[in-house]
């Protein structure tokens, strides 16, 4: 049986766990060629991709260093034969409150969440160009509808990433690329509960529609959806994933 993605060439930033890596076995069981870039070691992404009968290629790098970026976006795509897609998902999401916000933390923030944005797609461009079509899906977060307490330049980061899509898309229509967000809720990634975002996870899933934790294979059928190829009339669009408890 063949995949729905074979032939397909992907790039997932922030691939070393967490969401990153449920995307990166995902792309892969429908037959999609994964490249996982990261900050750090990959290899339970790579075994996870190989779990789901694929092979990642691997390439570290810090998305907030421009040579860097550069260097592993090309290296991923020379290991894949080339780029059709890219899943910007590397972030941080300290829980601080404003006025405790130094310019450091403000401007480390701006720099993995929307900086490494910037320079990751910027980078796969040449190759999204080269491909039969191209698409781009931001991993922002369902914070944009709601503006948590502790979380403003997250949010302020996040909401940014929103802007860059609808203005992205408009500029990349023409050329058959589509560029969309997806807003995913509480989800209790290692991360997640390491940071303390989830302690609130109770109050979180009882106000959603849909009375349940969050998991990150929730969003695995909107990532399929955005990136396939029949989807090629939606995009600049944000879809929020968060079992209805921003009902945007
Ligand atoms: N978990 C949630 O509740 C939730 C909700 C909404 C949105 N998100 C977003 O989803 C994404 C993934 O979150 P997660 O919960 O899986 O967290 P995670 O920490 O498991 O994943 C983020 C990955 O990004 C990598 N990373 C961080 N800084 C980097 C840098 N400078 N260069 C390269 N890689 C870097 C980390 O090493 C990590 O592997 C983030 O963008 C986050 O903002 C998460």
């Amino acid at each position: 049986m063949t995949g729905r993605l074979e032939g397909r060439r992907c790039l997932v930033t922030g691939a070393a766990g967490g969401l990153g890596r449920t995307f990166c076995s995902a792309l892969a069981a429908e037959g999609a060629r994964v490249a996982g870039l990261d900050l750090a070691d990959l290899g339970g992404t790579g075994d996870a991709v190989a779990a789901a009968g694929g092979r990642l290629t691997a390439v570290r790098a810090d998305v907030t260093d421009p040579e860097q970026v550069q260097d592993a976006v090309d290296s991923a795509a020379a290991g894949l034969g080339g780029l059709d897609t890219v899943v910007n998902n590397a972030g941080v999401y300290p829980l601080v409150p404003f006025e405790a916000t130094d310019f450091a933390q403000w401007r480390r923030i701006m720099a993995v969440n929307l900086d490494g944005l910037f320079l990751v797609t910027r980078a796969a461009l040449p190759h999204l160009r080269r491909a039969p079509f191209g698409r781009i899906v931001n991993v922002a977060s369902a914070v944009v509808w709601l503006g948590p307490p502790g979380m403003v330049a997250y949010t302020a980061s996040k909401s940014g990433m929103v802007g860059f899509t609808r203005a992205l898309a408009s500029e990349l229509g023409p050329e058959g690329i589509t560029v969309n967000a997806m807003t995913p809720g509480m989800i209790a990634t290692e991360t997640a509960v390491a940071t303390g975002v989830t302690r609130d996870l109770d109050r979180v899933v009882g106000g959603q529609a849909v009375p349940r934790a969050e998991r990150p294979e929730d969003l695995v059928s909107t990532l399929l959806f955005l990136v396939d190829e029949g989807s090629s009339f939606v995009t600049g669009s944000a879809v929020n994933v968060d079992g209805g408890f921003a009902k945007h």
